[in-house]
């Protein structure tokens, strides 16, 4: 006859599994990247960029500069606009305008893949 301890134990991983095998509505945190969202990235934008380039996105001085009617950024397409904010554009780099750092990913480096894409998205439709 099986001690309860053992029952007990069987109970609680049979339980454990049960739990684990439920709750699939949360997205999955990886997978293939879908199309910037314009709002979604809006969102990222007021979280992360706004505090130097504005929350009309026309600069702030000695901060970030304008990316509303930014020549640089309508010549790009989605992707290659969401690998430059990945990237930033640090002060030694040649290409830089300002004398100030763009920080990569805008300072924020918990902002995924696909987030770039949306905020990239966001500032194409500005333009
Ligand atoms: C700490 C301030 C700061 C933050 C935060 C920041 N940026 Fe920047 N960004 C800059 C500066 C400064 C430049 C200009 C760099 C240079 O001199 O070329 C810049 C440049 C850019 C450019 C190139 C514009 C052009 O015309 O050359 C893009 C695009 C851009 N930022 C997007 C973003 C996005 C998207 C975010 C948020 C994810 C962000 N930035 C957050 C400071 C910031």
């Amino acid at each position: 006859m099986a001690r309860p301890t053992t029952f007990i134990a069987a109970l609680v991983v049979a339980l454990a599994v049960a739990a684990c095998g439920g709750g699939t509505s949360e997205p999955a945190p990886t997978g293939p990247l879908g199309p910037g969202d314009i709002e979604r990235g809006q969102a990222v934008y007021k979280s992360t960029c706004q505090s130097c380039h504005g929350g009309d996105a026309t600069g702030i001085s000695g901060l970030g500069k304008a990316l509303k009617g930014s020549e640089f950024v309508a010549s790009l397409t989605e992707v290659e606009l969401a690998e430059f904010v990945k990237a930033g554009r640090p002060t030694s780099d040649p290409a830089n305008t300002t004398g100030l750092d763009m920080p990569a990913k805008g300072g924020n480096p918990s902002l995924n893949d696909q987030q770039l894409r949306d905020v990239a998205a966001y500032l194409r439709s500005l333009n």
